[in-house]
């Protein structure tokens, strides 16, 4: 090989800071720990015996050991919960949610900042809505900016709406990428193979947030039916789409970074209860194949295609700017 062979980042584009969902509600039992990576880094998220979910940095402030991988009877699964704390699986001192160490089984003197009760390990903020464990990432530390919001139809207690139906993708690229589909109207012709491009009816960028509103018309059994889908972020990682016309669908639609190139989709689908029901079958399960299909589709052109700051963009294109200078805000250079 010779000298000459240049790297090019094939996208060059940092992390955003939001809240991000690591898991869902269900994942996490009470008593229990899981690693996560995500972020670039290593955590553990518990669920104390109260009930409450937490985030840390993953390694032990003692000797670097990884709490979320339990061993002897907890290996294969993460490491146990007492009380309010998770306990390192090597020496067995205990952290609770705030990164405090709670207790040293054998110390007769503990270190001075365990006896001061200081922080001796990172918490995350941590947020559990929709039935979604959401934790902040910013890429300085700084505190949350703006807040989650949670929806009713997500909501446990929600006797009209059905339980979750959710998929998960990892795909190879950053997830401003993934974003930016839902103004690149142009593409559904293409990529998806729908007859035309769907109207935009509406689109507004308010601070963190997102606005939009797409008509479309689909093709059924009966005749073309006429059909909304709304969506509506909050920052970069959380989505709310919903699906109006046929059968009535919420779609959360959240990303969560692994790292710059690499993103985790966390799709999660509830649709109306049809006679106390959640519906399976017909229209209600074609919505939700025909929006996998999508990924599916979409992957490919994700997992090659390289990010240009300055596109070479045409009137038909969606609004791309607009999209761009909103999505800059969430990003630290
Ligand atoms: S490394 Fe965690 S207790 Fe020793
Ligand atoms: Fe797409």
């Amino acid at each position: 090989m010779t000298a000459s062979h240049e790297t090019i980042e094939r996208i060059p584009l940092p992390l955003p800071f939001g809240w991000f969902q690591v898991l869902y509600s269900s994942e996490l039992a009470i008593g229990e720990s899981k690693p996560l990576n995500y972020f670039d880094q290593e955590l553990v998220a518990f669920r104390t015996e109260s009930g409450v979910a937490k985030v840390l940095d993953a390694f032990c402030p003692h000797m670097g050991a990884h709490l979320g991988y339990g061993i002897r009877d907890q290996a294969g699964s993460g490491s146990s919960v007492v009380g309010e704390s998770i306990v390192c699986p090597f020496h067995g001192w205990q952290y609770n949610g705030e990164g405090r160490c709670t207790h040293i089984p054998y110390a007769k003197n503990l270190p001075p900042k365990v006896a001061r009760e200081e922080e001796v390990i990172r918490p995350w903020h941590v947020r559990e809505v929709n039935q979604c464990i959401l934790v902040w990432y910013h890429p300085e530390g700084v505190d949350p900016l703006f807040e989650p919001e949670s929806v009713k139809e997500a909501a446990l207690d929600n006797e009209e709406w059905g339980e979750i139906k959710s998929f998960t993708w990892d795909i190879e690229t950053h997830m401003q990428e993934i974003g930016e589909n839902a103004v690149d109207t142009v593409h559904f012709l293409f990529v998806h193979g729908t007859n035309d491009i769907p109207d935009v009816v509406k689109l507004e960028f308010t601070g963190h947030t997102r606005y939009g509103l797409l008509k479309t018309r689909q093709p059924t059994p009966k005749g073309e039916i006429e059909g909304a889908i709304e969506n509506r972020n909050i920052g970069p990682g959380l989505t709310f789409v919903r699906f109006t016309g046929l059968c009535d669908t919420l779609l959360m639609a959240n990303l969560t970074p692994v790292s710059r190139e690499h993103t985790h989709a966390k799709y999660a689908f509830i649709q109306k209860k049809v006679n106390g029901k959640t519906p399976a079958g017909g229209i209600g399960d074609a919505i939700i194949a025909n929006v996998c299909q999508q990924m599916e589709e979409d992957r490919i052109i994700w997992r090659h295609k390289r990010y240009f700051e300055k596109p070479l963009l045409c009137d038909g294109d969606g609004p791309f700017g607009k999209f761009r200078k909103w999505y800059s805000q969430f990003l630290i250079e």
